[in-house]
């Protein structure tokens, strides 16, 4: 049999749709709830300057037993069991993280291996805070294309570990946790085409400050304001071309659930998308703060928990960060 041949079966057998949907969602929040005032003393803030320009009140940091690992797991077994998919039937695990200090075994093997996934394909991706739809983007095309059946996406962050407590610019602005969604194929288009973009003309404006081993313990920094006004000029509209790719009108999407980086800037997107009165916006970044790749996991589960949205709305996602980088695309609520 030549190589295509083999291919187009191996897809036959593995049954390619056309279509994926997301089947369920799960998230994992660490113990700890720190609020404004705790950092107010260390960055020489206060907890109305934090509230004003990030809507934060308070976010979770991780303690030592709850490492990226278990967090991950945490978060993928609340995802299967939500979707009903036995951890065995996964075939293709994607994991997102930027604060994943132990490069290699890959986190996503560990965490297959964890939760029972033990025939899936497993493998990290660095997209930063984009991570997640960017993850999910892949494991999407992965089941349209038939070389995977049921995927697991994970978004996963210790962002205490890269962020330096005392640096004044990021330090009130991030935190830890994990979310985790499960896809499965489908007749009906559930996650929409994905509008990606990356510009290494804005690299710099967060970065670690070293590689590691270097000698100096690397830290992350970041140029809040050029993000700012990039995440405003640049996103949102990308943002905007994922809903017209997937036929969706502004006015009748059912939730907007943007990385949860500042509160300000996912009203300022909201604006200017149009969104209708019934859009449901997620504002998960006021009581997690910034978790990066697990945000936008971690915002859907609060969405369906609370019972804001329902099984079969639309919702637009749009993951953005460090790079710069984004993935935007409409999925299909469980
Ligand atoms: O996760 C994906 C990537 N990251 C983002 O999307 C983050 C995007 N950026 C932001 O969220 C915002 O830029 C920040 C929340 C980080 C900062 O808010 P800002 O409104 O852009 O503040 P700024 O950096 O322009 O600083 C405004 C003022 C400055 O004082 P002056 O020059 O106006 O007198 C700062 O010195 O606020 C001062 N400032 C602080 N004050 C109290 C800066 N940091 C602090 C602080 N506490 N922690």
């Amino acid at each position: 049999m030549t190589g295509t041949a083999k291919a187009a079966r191996s897809a036959e057998t593995r049954g390619a749709t056309g279509y994926s949907r997301i089947l369920g969602v799960g998230g994992y929040r660490p113990r700890t709830v720190v609020p404004n005032a705790e950092l107010c003393g260390i960055l020489d803030s206060s907890d109305e300057w934090i509230e004003t320009r990030t809507g934060i009140r308070e976010r979770r940091f991780a303690s030592a037993d709850e490492t990226l690992d278990v967090m991950a797991v945490a978060g993928a077994q609340k995802a299967l069991a939500q979707s009903g998919v036995d951890a065995a039937d996964i075939d293709l695990v994607v994991l997102a993280s930027m604060s994943n200090l132990l490069q290699t075994p890959p986190l996503a093997v560990r965490v297959a291996h964890a939760v029972g996934a033990r025939r899936a394909a497993a493998l990290d991706l660095s997209a930063a805070c984009a991570g997640f739809c960017h993850a999910l983007a892949v494991a999407s095309d992965a089941i349209r294309a038939g070389s995977a059946r049921h995927a697991l996406v994970i978004g996963a962050e210790r962002m205490t570990d890269i962020v330096e407590r005392t640096d004044r610019g990021s330090a009130f602005l991030f935190a830890d946790g994990a979310g985790a969604a499960v896809l499965a194929p489908a007749d009906q288009p559930g996650v929409g085409p994905v509008v990606r973009r990356a510009d290494g003309a804005y690299a710099d404006a967060l970065r670690m400050t070293a590689p590691w081993g270097g000698g100096e313990r690397p830290w992350m920094r970041m140029d809040g304001r050029r993000i700012f006004r990039w995440a405003v000029e640049e996103v949102a509209p990308a943002a905007a071309e994922a809903l017209r790719a997937a036929h969706v009108d502004p006015v009748r999407l059912g939730a907007f659930v943007p990385h949860q980086a500042n509160l300000r800037i996912i009203e300022l997107m909201a604006q200017r998308l149009g969104l209708g009165p019934d859009t449901v916006v997620a504002r998960e970044v006021v009581h997690t703060g910034n978790t990066s790749a697990a945000s936008i996991p971690l915002a859907l589960e609060t969405l369906l928990a609370e019972g804001r949205v329902r099984s079969g709305d639309t919702a637009l996602l749009v993951g953005f960060g460090a790079g710069l980088n984004l993935a935007a695309q409409v999925v299909v609520l469980p």
